[in-house]
């Protein structure tokens, strides 16, 4: 397992690329595979709103679309330019985290830095979750 540190550079770079000229709050995701492979992902805007995606979902897309479903956990951080602090994911991405993580073992890094972070259950963070 990489360092806790090197994952949270990566969501920092991540969050870089974020396009978010609507709301101006950029979030950066990395996301572990089991392997030590990262993913990351930054939000994408819309013009209509509605079709925005938060980093975590991107990170999460980009990963699953390329055969990968076995996830360790996932660092992020956020905010406006020039400010960051440790964003919690939305209840759509961490519905969308329960489709594919064991809740009682993935892990969700809200960081601010990399030496600054919270490290939170998925199942902390979503107790009840939808399922078929
Ligand atoms: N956002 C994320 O990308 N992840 C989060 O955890 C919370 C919110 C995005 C969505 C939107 O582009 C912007 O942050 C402000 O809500």
């Amino acid at each position: 397992m990489r360092e806790t540190a090197e994952l949270i550079e990566r969501a920092i770079e991540a969050r870089e690329r974020a396009y978010a000229p609507y709301s101006g709050f950029m979030v950066g995701a990395a996301l572990e595979c089991s392997d030590g492979e990262v993913y990351t992902g930054c939000n994408i805007e819309n013009a209509a709103y509605s079709p925005s995606n938060c980093a975590e979902r991107t990170a999460i897309f980009k990963a699953v679309s390329e055969g990968r479903k076995d996830f360790r956990r996932i660092a992020l951080v956020g905010g406006k330019k020039g400010e960051m602090v440790a964003p919690a994911p939305c209840g759509m991405c961490l519905q969308v985290m329960a489709e594919f993580c064991r809740a009682d073992e993935f892990e969700v890094i809200l960081a601010r830095s990399t030496e600054e972070y919270e490290v939170k259950k998925l199942a902390e963070l979503l107790p009840f979750r939808f399922s078929l």
